[in-house]
């Protein structure tokens, strides 16, 4: 069989996708099955475990480096050259689905495995890649692994970073798991380059029915950590006159991030996704509320215009009610842009399997822009029925994960070269 003509066993990567999806699983009343496998849980351990045993039975060498990214290398014809990567994240938010990054993952496994079956060997080797708490629901910042991987923060300081649930230290909880990895990070050498396979999250391909989104860039990423006291006090002795309630003043800003979204129109977009209260009782005014500010945009300039009316609509709020404010910067990344070569690329493949095509820009946050500062990067999107993501609903059509699988699968053997 000619190589142009291989194809991915769509059977395989749906049964690799719901043998993880049962690690952590949810289960909604309607059917929904997602999963729960927030980063460096006990939960999370298992998974990787899992997709550890599935990279040993291909063969692969599994190496794990000290902020627990784990990358499964089959080698090339050139002991010389570097690999061709594909992956993504295989932890979730509380509330994911079966598909949010395990994708990118197992479809590399399967990319691999419909290589090496066919009996293909590539110049590149290729690489499968899970990188470590990419959701930042857990310990943010988002993309924390591949940010590590790629030097953007030091690995001492990420160990350091704690818990927003339940307070634990990152670097502890990597050791519980047992994927305090030995491999020093940032990684040695950049790959060839680095290809991610995702769910679009979003509702665009859906609603356009096209099949493959050759994505672009992925938007600038902005989220402040605040922390509003005031006085705590009786619910029914308390005079409304004499209340300083961080309840009122999270209450401004969630209003006041919402409009501020809309005044800015476009792809703006603007989340309070955290809030709690301290007491967090029926009868008692709050002393405390801490809430959190995901703003974003794919343009850097717009993107610090909302951050400053963030600001300001956050000191106004606090300072009519005489309540006090910290502020924590959890992540900050501005708009990336993919490699035009690999953009080109992703596109030209998804065509020549004769799939529908269009070109995106990325909402969600991926592994993907940190590799981009180290090596040619582009991602293929499926689309996401009803645009649903971060929500245990979230679904994607088995035909749509294999057609993504397969322009993965032929992106990296024209970047790999077939020997
Ligand atoms: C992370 O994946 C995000 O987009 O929030
Ligand atoms: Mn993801
Ligand atoms: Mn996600």
């Amino acid at each position: 069989m000619k190589h142009a003509d291989l194809r991915v066993d769509g059977a395989r990567l749906w049964r690799r996708l719901e043998a993880l999806g049962e690690i952590g699983a949810v289960h909604g009343p309607n059917g929904e099955r997602g999963n729960a496998r927030l980063a460096l849980t006990t939960e999370d351990g298992l998974g990787r475990d899992l997709v550890v045993g599935w990279m040993h039975d291909l063969g692969l060498a599994v190496s794990i480096d000290a902020i627990g990214n784990v990358v499964g290398v089959l080698a090339g014809t050139d002991p010389d050259a570097a690999p061709v990567m594909m992956g993504s994240h295989i932890d979730t938010v509380r509330t994911g689905g079966w598909f949010d990054g395990n994708l990118g993952v197992l479809g590399g496994l399967e990319v691999v495995e419909t290589v090496v079956r066919a009996g293909i060997r590539t110049r590149h080797p290729l690489a499968v890649a899970f990188f470590t708490d990419e959701e930042g629901a857990r310990f943010a910042p988002d993309m924390l692994g591949s940010l590590v991987y790629v030097g953007g923060l030091a690995v001492e300081d990420a160990l350091d970073i704690r818990a927003a649930d339940d307070g634990a230290r990152l670097g502890d909880e990597l050791a519980r798991i047992g994927y305090a990895g030995s491999t020093p990070c940032p990684a040695a050498a950049a790959p060839h380059c680095y290809f991610e396979l995702h769910i679009e999250q979003g509702p665009v391909l859906e609603d356009e029915g096209i099949t493959i989104g050759a994505v672009t860039g992925v938007q600038g990423i902005s989220w402040t950590e605040y922390t509003f006291t005031g006085q705590s006090a009786h619910a029914g002795t308390t005079p409304m006159r004499l209340r300083r309630d961080p309840g009122l003043v999270a209450a401004q800003v969630i209003a006041g991030v919402r409009a501020l979204a809309g005044e800015f129109g476009g792809a703006q977009v603007a989340t309070v996704g955290r809030c709690e209260f301290t007491p967090n009782l029926v009868n008692v005014v709050p002393s405390q509320v801490t809430l959190t500010v995901d703003v974003r945009n794919t343009d850097e300039a717009v993107l610090q215009v909302v951050e400053q009316r963030v600001t300001e609509l956050v000191d106004a709020a606090a300072t009519a009610e005489g309540v006090t404010v910290e502020r924590r910067t959890l992540a900050r990344f501005e708009p990336v842009e993919f490699d035009p070569a690999s953009i080109d690329l992703v596109e030209a493949t998804a065509q020549q399997l004769g799939l529908s095509t269009r070109r995106m820009p990325s909402g969600a946050g991926h592994d993907a822009q940190m590799l981009a500062r180290i090596c040619p990067t582009a991602m293929v999107f499926v689309p996401s029925v009803n645009g649903l993501s971060h929500n245990i609903a979230e679904y994607t059509h088995p035909a749509d994960l294999t057609a993504g699988a397969n322009v993965l699968l032929h992106a990296v053997l024209a970047r790999a070269g077939v020997a």
